[in-house]
């Protein structure tokens, strides 16, 4: 599976802690920053994949499942440390779930939005990992 779970660093302080996502930390330039946040209970996010973007999620507040498919293997990745990132590569279909009161997520990506660049549904999901296999 394409995916890299990459520590950042943590400059700890009695002032309380930093930690920072800049120049090589992540394996492209960052293009659009955006989070998701004030999520209700039982809500679900994602459940889509894409053809070219790159994705960086951190959990900066509480936690959340990232529940990923590429197609051969499934997996889930539990973020819950503003100091930890999931690198996800394209052609993985991704899921969240499970998000914790006050939960926020990061998302770094490495273009703009582009809605072309969604695949969402599993039907054509499917299709497209038969594409790129070849
Ligand atoms: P969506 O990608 O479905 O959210 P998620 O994957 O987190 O569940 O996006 C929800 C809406 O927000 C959709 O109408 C598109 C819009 N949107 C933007 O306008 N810009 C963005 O950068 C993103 C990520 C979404």
């Amino acid at each position: 599976m394409d995916i890299q779970i990459i520590s950042l660093p943590k400059i700890e302080d009695r002032r309380g802690n930093l930690s920072v996502i800049e120049g090589d930390t992540i394996p492209f330039d960052i293009k659009r920053v955006y989070y998701v946040y004030d999520i209700p209970s039982g809500a679900e996010r994602g459940g889509h994949a894409h053809k070219n973007l790159q994705q960086f999620l951190v959990a900066l507040s509480g936690s959340f499942d990232v529940i990923l498919n590429n197609g051969k293997q499934k997996s889930t990745v539990t973020l819950n440390k503003p100091n930890v990132g999931l690198l996800i590569k394209p052609g993985i279909w991704r899921e969240l779930a499970n998000f914790s009161s006050g939960a926020v997520c990061l998302v770094v990506a490495s273009d703009v939005y582009i809605e072309e660049d969604y695949i969402r549904n599993l039907k054509e999901f499917k299709r497209f990992i038969k594409i790129i296999d070849k």
